[in-house]
């Protein structure tokens, strides 16, 4: 396994919709990075549906792994490592992603590296600004999560708050699928909201306890309850009051934990940081407090495998090998 790729890792995504592959050098340096993304075949039922989305999987793990060495220029046997996402995620999904990379590890007679989806989303950061100082607070806002993490160091991370109910994303892709928007209701409701009038409707913004914890299940309810007593009122001034109300609580909350550890600097991570909003106001209030912020492109917030390749290379670096006994883990955590 020495050689010219010896510096490279091929990353798989399998967790939710989307079946990825990308080629990392060294932790950074991005050689490909295929997404085929199965939004198309979930639209229809408003949701993901795990047992479509494994079958999917499978067909196109083969292709989408072939893609992402080709495009490198990468012989399978070259690598440094494979990495692959065990969890968090859908059972069913994960273990696609899985047992191909622990196949191909023994194939080639190279180490499997089992990684961390949610540690995943904060290398999505890292990879593409290396040098940003630690610690930073990074606020990862996906479909299935919201978390505050202030990260010490490599594998060092302190979850300083989560929601109590529905993730930031669910309760965009909930929003949109009760305005019958279709789904994924985030990007919908960003575009939507481009046309709309944030201030058009005063949303509540919730702050449950004096802590750093999220609640967007209220928020939710009141937009369901306003567009029912309101039958005329605009989707785009709804959706931009909605936006509006996660964002200013996402945002807040971020700031208030930097504040709380003395963070070097602030960044985003996960599906719906590729929100225009957010990444507008996140950057915005970084700089107002005069604290370095960083925003990833927007292909790198969402599920890609660059990400999951970068966070093998560096868990590779610290843990070693990982063990072909450790199998996929729906629940996992961070920390
Ligand atoms: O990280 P991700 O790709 O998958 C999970 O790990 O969950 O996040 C998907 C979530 C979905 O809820 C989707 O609606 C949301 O990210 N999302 C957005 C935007 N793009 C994706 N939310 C708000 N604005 C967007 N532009
Ligand atoms: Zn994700």
């Amino acid at each position: 396994m020495t050689g010219p790729r010896s510096e490279t890792v091929l990353g798989i995504e399998t967790s939710c919709d989307e079946t990825a592959a990308a080629v990392v050098a060294h932790g950074t340096e991005v050689r490909s990075s295929v997404v085929s993304s199965q939004i198309d075949l979930h639209a229809e039922f408003g949701g993901v549906v795990p047992e479509i989305a494994s079958r999917s999987h499978v067909e196109l793990i083969t292709p989408v792994v072939a893609d992402a060495l080709v495009e490198a220029g990468v012989e399978g046997p070259g690598v440094a490592a494979v990495a692959a996402t065990v969890g968090p995620g859908l059972v069913g999904a994960l273990l696609v992603g899985v047992s191909a990379a622990k196949a191909l590890a023994l194939v080639w007679d190279v180490p499997f590296v089992g990684v961390n989806h949610l540690e995943a989303h904060l290398y999505a950061a890292l990879l593409e600004a290396p040098d940003l100082e630690l610690p930073l607070v990074f606020l990862l806002v996906s479909g299935g999560h919201t978390l505050l993490v202030a990260m010490e160091g490599h594998g060092r991370y302190r979850v300083l708050g989560s929601t109590v109910d529905d993730a930031a994303g669910e309760a965009f892709d909930k929003v949109a699928r009760h305005l019958g928007l279709g789904y994924p209701g985030g990007p919908i409701i960003d575009r939507l909201a481009q046309d709309g009038d944030r201030e058009a409707i005063a949303f509540p913004r919730a702050m449950p306890g004096d802590n750093l914890d999220f609640s967007f299940s209220g928020l939710k309810t009141a937009v369901v309850n306003h567009v029912r007593q309101n039958p005329g009122v605009r989707p785009e001034d709804v959706a931009a009051s909605f936006q509006e109300a996660v964002v200013d609580v996402l945002v807040a909350k971020a700031r208030r934990a930097a504040d709380e550890i003395g963070a070097k600097g602030v960044a985003l991570g996960g599906g719906v940081a590729a929100n225009s909003r957010l990444r507008e106001a996140f950057l915005a209030a970084a700089d107002e407090d005069g604290r370095p912020g960083y925003v990833p492109s927007r292909a790198m917030c969402t599920d890609n495998a660059a990400m999951v390749a970068s966070c093998g290379w560096y868990r590779l670096q610290a843990d070693g090998p990982t063990s072909l006994a450790v199998g996929a883990d729906p629940g996992l955590r961070l920390g």
